[in-house]
C-alpha cells in the first residue's frame, strides 16, 4: 500500500500470542487485556531499550472493546479495563515516543466475539483516527470471502480518507489460504501494508517450523511481492516466551529478518531473560531485517536437517545475509561447509563476513572459498557478507 508507511518491516509489540483474550482483571490484574498492560509495555519499550533499537508500535489485539457499540454506533473500549479510553492510551504511548496499534475485524464480529466492522468501515476508520491510532490490524473472522473482497479494500480507502497515517495490516490472505483459495497478492499489496499469509503462531517450535516451511514453499509467489510499503507477515515473534529454546529463538529471529517480516514481539517485556532481550536487540540482525530494499529472502537449500536461507541486501543489493539452520531435534551439532558462490556470493573481490549472532568478524571470503561452521541442534548460524569493498 503506497501510503508512505512500512517502508521497512514494522517493529513493535503485539499482545495476542502472550496475553490472548485474558479479560479477568480481578484474578490476573497484571496480565489481563487492559490499559495497564499497554502502559507497562510502552514503559518497558523505552526503559529496556527496545525503542532505541527501532521497536515502535505498541499494539492492542482482540478483546479490548465493550460487547456492543454505543447508541451512536461507535466502538467503545471496555469501560472497566480501559477506564480512560483509547484516546488517552494513544496520548500516553505518543508521549513515550511510540505509536499505538489497534485491532478490528472485517466481519460481523471479531474472533473473540466483540463487535466487528462490517457495515461500519467508515465510522470505525474515523473513530480510530480521532483516537490517534497509528496502525490497524483487521482480522477476518465472521466474514464471508465476498465480505473480505469488499471489506478489506473499503477499510483501506476509509483509513486513507481520514488523513491520518495509519499502517494497515490485513489477515485476508490467511483466511483465503485456509479456504484453499490462491490469494491475489498483487491486489492485496495494493490495499494493505502488511498481511498475514498463514496460521497463527503458537508458542512452540513446531509452530515456528511449520510457518517457516510455508514461507519456504512460497506457494502463490508471495515472496516476490514484498518491497517497501508491502510485506508478508509470518506472525509474531515468540522470542522471550516459554516455548522455544535459545537456539530456536535464534532461528526465529534470523529467519524473520531474512524474510523482511514485521518484527512484532509477543512476550512479556517486564520479565524477559537477558539472552532473549539481547537477541531482540541484536543491532546487525535488525539491520538485516530493516534493509532499505525490503527484499524477502528465501530458503535456497534443504538438505536433511540443514537449511540455507539467503537475502540480498546492502549496497546495490550485492551484500547477502545468510542463515545456516540445523532443524534437527536429535541434539547433534552438524558441520556445514558450502562454497560461497553457492549462496549467490559471486563478487570476485570477496566479502567481509560477520558472525551476526556472536557479533564478531568472521573473515574475508571469496566466491571459491568454503564457509565451514558448526551449527548446534535447532539453532541458527547467521552471517552477513558485506560487499563494501
Ligand atoms: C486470529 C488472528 O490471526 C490472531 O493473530 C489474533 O488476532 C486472533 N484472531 C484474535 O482473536
Amino acid at each position: 500500500l503506497d501510503n508512505g508507511l512500512a517502508l521497512t518491516p514494522p517493529m513493535g509489540w503485539l499482545s495476542w500470542e502472550r496475553f490472548r483474550c485474558n479479560i479477568d482483571c480481578k484474578k490476573d490484574p497484571k496480565n489481563c487485556i487492559s490499559e495497564n498492560l499497554y502502559v507497562e509495555m510502552a514503559d518497558m519499550m523505552v526503559f529496556k531499550g527496545y525503542k532505541q533499537y527501532g521497536y515502535q508500535y505498541v499494539n492492542i489485539d482482540d478483546c479490548w472493546s465493550e460487547m456492543s457499540r454505543d447508541s451512536n454506533g461507535t466502538l467503545v473500549a471496555d469501560r472497566e479495563r480501559f477506564p480512560r479510553g483509547i484516546k488517552w492510551l494513544a496520548d500516553y504511548v505518543h508521549f513515550r515516543g511510540l505509536k499505538l496499534g489497534i485491532y478490528g475485524d472485517v466481519g460481523i464480529k471479531t474472533c473473540g466475539g466483540y463487535p466487528g466492522s462490517l457495515n461500519y468501515y467508515q465510522k470505525d476508520a474515523q473513530t480510530f483516527a480521532e483516537w490517534g491510532v497509528d496502525m490497524v490490524k483487521l482480522d477476518g473472522c465472521y466474514a464471508s470471502m465476498s465480505d473480505m473482497a469488499t471489506g478489506y479494500p473499503q477499510m483501506s480507502y476509509y483509513l486513507n480518507q481520514t488523513g491520518r497515517p495509519i499502517l494497515y495490516s490485513c489477515s485476508w490472505p490467511a483466511y483465503q489460504v485456509e479456504a484453499r483459495i490462491v490469494p491475489d497478492y498483487k491486489k492485496i499489496a495494493s490495499y494493505c501494508n502488511i498481511w498475514r499469509n498463514y496460521k497463527d503462531v503458537q508458542d512452540s517450535w513446531d509452530s515456528v517450523e511449520d510457518i517457516m516451511d510455508f514461507y519456504a514453499n512460497n506457494s502463490g509467489h508471495f515472496a516476490e511481492v514484498a518491497r517497501p510499503g508491502q510485506f508478508n507477515d509470518p506472525d509474531m515473534l515468540i522470542v522471550g516466551d516459554y516455548g522455544l529454546s535459545y537456539g530456536q529463538q535464534t532461528i526465529q529471529m534470523s529467519i524473520w529478518a531474512i524474510l523482511a517480516a514485521p518484527m512484532m514481539i509477543s512476550a512479556d517485556l517486564r520479565n524477559m531473560k537477558e539472552e532473549s532481550k539481547d537477541l531482540l536487540q541484536n543491532e546487525m540482525l535488525l539491520r538485516i531485517s530493516q534493509d532499505m530494499y525490503g527484499i524477502q529472502g528465501k530458503r535456497i537449500i534443504k538438505d536433511g536437517n540443514v537449511e540455507v536461507w539467503t537475502k540480498q541486501m546492502g549496497i546495490n543489493a550485492k551484500a547477502v545475509a545468510f542463515a545456516f539452520l540445523n532443524v534437527g531435534t536429535d541434539g547433534t551439532p552438524v558441520e556445514v561447509s558450502y562454497q560461497f558462490s553457492r549462496l549467490g556470493l559471486t563478487e570476485a573481490e570477496g566479502y567481509n563476513v560477520t558472525n551476526v549472532l556472536e557479533e564478531k568478524f568472521f573473515g574475508v571470503l571469496r566466491p571459491t572459498d568454503y564457509v565451514n561452521v558448526t551449527v548446534y541442534p535447532t539453532s541458527a548460524w547467521l552471517g552477513y557478507a558485506d560487499f563494501d569493498c
